[in-house]
């Protein structure tokens, strides 16, 4: 296949906009994709990802805005004018064709001659390896096998886009990594440029050459994996990243880059002030693994806690603990902790993200 021949330079999503009578799904979304890249939107449920895909896709009209390829516009084309790829989360395979068929119907449809259908569909299918495969039907295959069927349905038509809409979802957790890796390999080594919705931020985080981050319609941020994980804008991306304790506190003080903050039995001397002025209410976050188990109370920025219930995860024990002031903290460890232990934590203050 040779994919590279159709790819475009820019894809402009410009300033779009969907509603639903009064519900805005998508409220003027920006977003520049450069051919060859991999983009992940990332949100929780409801948050307007696939309304998102489907107006890229032209499923859904646009109620405002406009989509640009390469300076033509293209939100005004019908589906099968934009030519893209598309994978969802429930296959949406032909019941009553062959693992062949189905992949080769999409090129039946342009009329492609046999000589040329057949040469695709056997580099499609050895893609995607069914090869043994090729003359069962799709209720005679395991879910993993059914996605590798809309897969190649989809990169058999060499789009210039493929989208995925939370395509693993319906799979066990061993074969949605192996599928994970799949994609990836696929992405590469056909360069395509592929945007991929989920609500799992370590598959974006480990699929995605860029992440937007999506809540109520609004992207929140835009950025590398890297980038977005190190620093997310706000206590929203924050807790998608993984910064499950948001403790309540006030700015007490500030010095320069750095300030005091306070809450209910905890305090922090030196953590980045983010121009947070003094007396500001904030949220101080915090990653689980990002805790030590300390032994006495006395070190700097340590919380005292009780654990309550303890999960053994192989190498490290998940905890769960509270403070004095009842709010619940979440801890991974290796120390070996029980519940009812009383536990000092040292909170490295260079980790701890500051947020209004
Ligand atoms: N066909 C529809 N009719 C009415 N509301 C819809 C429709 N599709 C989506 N919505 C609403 O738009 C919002 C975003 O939905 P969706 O894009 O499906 O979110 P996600 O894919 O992130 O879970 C939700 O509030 C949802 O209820
Ligand atoms: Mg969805």
């Amino acid at each position: 296949m040779n994919s590279q021949a159709e790819r475009f330079a820019e894809l402009h999503i410009d300033k779009v906009q969907r509603a639903f009578g009064d519900t805005v799904a998508l409220r003027g979304m920006d977003l520049t994709i450069k051919g060859g890249e991999f983009v992940a939107l990332l949100g929780p449920s409801g948050c307007g990802k696939s309304t998102a895909l489907n107006c890229l896709a032209g499923l859904l009209p646009l109620t405002g805005g406009r989509i640009t390829m390469d300076g033509k516009r293209i939100d005004t084309l019908p589906p099968e004018r934009r030519g893209f790829g598309m994978v969802f989360q429930n296959y949406a395979l032909f019941p009553h064709m062959s693992v062949r068929r189905n992949i080769g119907f999409g090129l039946s449809m342009r009329k492609v001659g046999k000589a040329e259908l057949n040469r695709r569909v056997d580099e499609a299918i050895r893609l995607v390896q069914l090869t043994e495969h090729e003359h069962k039907f799709p209720a005679q295959l395991s879910g993993g096998q059914q996605q590798r069927v809309a897969i190649a349905r989809a990169i058999v038509l060499e789009p210039p886009l493929v989208l995925m809409d939370e395509p693993l979802s319906n799979l066990d957790a061993a074969l949605r990594l192996e599928m994970r890796t799949e994609i990836r390999r696929l992405h590469q080594s056909l360069g395509l440029t592929t945007v991929y919705v989920t609500h799992d931020q370590e598959e974006a985080l480990a699929l995605a050459d860029r992440l937007v981050v999506l809540r109520s319609g609004e992207v929140q941020q835009i950025g590398s994996p890297e980038d977005v994980y190190a620093h997310p804008v706000n206590a929203y991306v924050a807790g998608f990243m993984g910064y499950r304790n948001m403790l309540r506190v006030t700015v007490e003080s500030v010095n320069g880059e750095h300030a005091v903050v306070t809450g209910d039995g905890v305090r922090l001397a030196g953590v980045n002030r983010e121009s947070l002025p003094a007396g500001a209410a904030a949220v101080a976050a915090v990653r689980p693994e990002d805790f030590t188990v300390v032994s006495s109370p006395d070190e700097d920025n340590t919380v005292s806690a009780a654990v309550e219930i303890v999960e053994y995860h192989g190498r490290e024990q998940a905890v769960e603990a509270r403070l004095s002031s009842g709010e619940q903290l979440h801890v991974r460890t290796n120390n070996r902790l029980a519940p009812g232990d009383k536990v000092f934590l040292k909170v490295p203050l260079e980790r701890v993200l500051v947020f209004s």
